[in-house]
């Protein structure tokens, strides 16, 4: 449907009341774009209705839905909230440059594989927001429990390690069971768990893209419970001090289970049992759990293969 506007009859605006326009020079994705724009534009309008880049969405228009975010200077940001001409000289890349038809970017073709996408309305903020986080993964940034933000180097703490697994945990939850294990019967927690899942899961598709298979430590069978792992004895070093386990599990192999143990002497001759230290309650129980699902599946696939 067309507004049915009264027609203007006036004259063009009086140009002392116009708005100052400026001349901005912006590189987006790679090539040099101009545009004569009013100063107070901002950057996701000037993508969107002066250069015709339409792939960055306007959700919110306020910074709250991340649909417009694209990436300057390889930091992720909501367009929405910048200005256009703040940007004259910076490497601005909008979802027309991360991958074509035929050539998609790693992270386009994994939202495919895993259906990660609903509507597709916020895909492209999606995808530039994970490429950012990738960045600033693979830069040390820190997590949700570092407790000096300001650190170069963030120390592998308790608290640090914790947060890790219990994030490999989740993950490997949303992985093996896609649905949470929840018996409140309320819609809005049950849809808070649906959302719950499916960021878990877009969070696995991120990680796994960081780590390369090609510089992961070599498989082996380990035996594990939520005490200790039996291990071949030649994985694990000679001397007797602390040791840190790392698991990298198949299911979501770049981040690994992070598990402070010790040697326990007297295993069969060819393995060597570690017993993990403390790991506190929550990452206890998700162990345990994920045990609990492995063994039951393995179960399952024998029972499977004898009918
Ligand atoms: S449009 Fe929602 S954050 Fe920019």
């Amino acid at each position: 449907m067309t507004p049915d506007f009264p027609q203007n009859s006036a004259s063009p605006p009086n140009a002392a009341l116009s708005p100052p326009t400026v001349r901005v020079r912006l590189r987006i994705n790679g090539n040099e774009q101009t545009a004569e724009l009013d100063t107070r534009t901002t950057l996701l309008d000037a993508l969107r209705e002066h250069l015709h880049l339409t792939g960055t969405k306007k959700g919110c228009d306020h910074g709250q839905c991340g649909a417009c975010t694209v990436l300057v200077n390889g930091r992720r940001i909501n367009s929405c909230l910048t200005l256009a001409v703040m940007h004259e000289g910076d490497e601005i890349v909008t979802i027309e440059g991360v991958g074509v038809p035929g050539a998609l970017h790693p992270l386009q073709a994994a939202f495919i594989e895993h259906d990660g996408f609903q509507c597709g309305y916020c895909t492209a903020g999606q995808i530039c927001s994970a490429m950012g986080m990738l960045t600033e993964a693979k830069a040390g940034w820190p997590s949700h429990a570092t407790a000096d933000v300001a650190a170069q180097r963030i120390a592998l703490t308790e608290a640090e390690i914790r947060e890790r697994n219990l994030h490999v945990l989740a993950t490997l939850d949303s992985l093996e069971e896609r649905r949470g294990d929840i018996d409140e019967e309320s819609p809005l927690v049950q849809e808070l768990a649906r959302i719950d899942n499916k960021l878990n899961v877009l969070m696995d598709i991120v990680t796994r893209l960081l780590v390369p298979e090609s510089v992961l430590p070599a498989r082996h069978r380990i035996r594990l419970n939520a005490t200790g792992a039996l291990v071949s004895s030649e994985l694990v070093p000679s001397s007797t001090g602390p040791l840190l386990l790392r698991l990298h599990i198949d299911a979501c192999r770049a981040l690994p289970l992070e598990l402070p143990a010790r040697h326990q002497p007297g295993a069969d001759q060819g393995s060597a049992f570690l017993v993990f230290e403390p790991l506190g309650e929550a990452v206890s129980d998700g162990l345990e759990r994920f045990v609990f699902r492995h063994h039951r599946r393995k179960v399952a696939e024998a029972r499977q293969s004898l009918t």
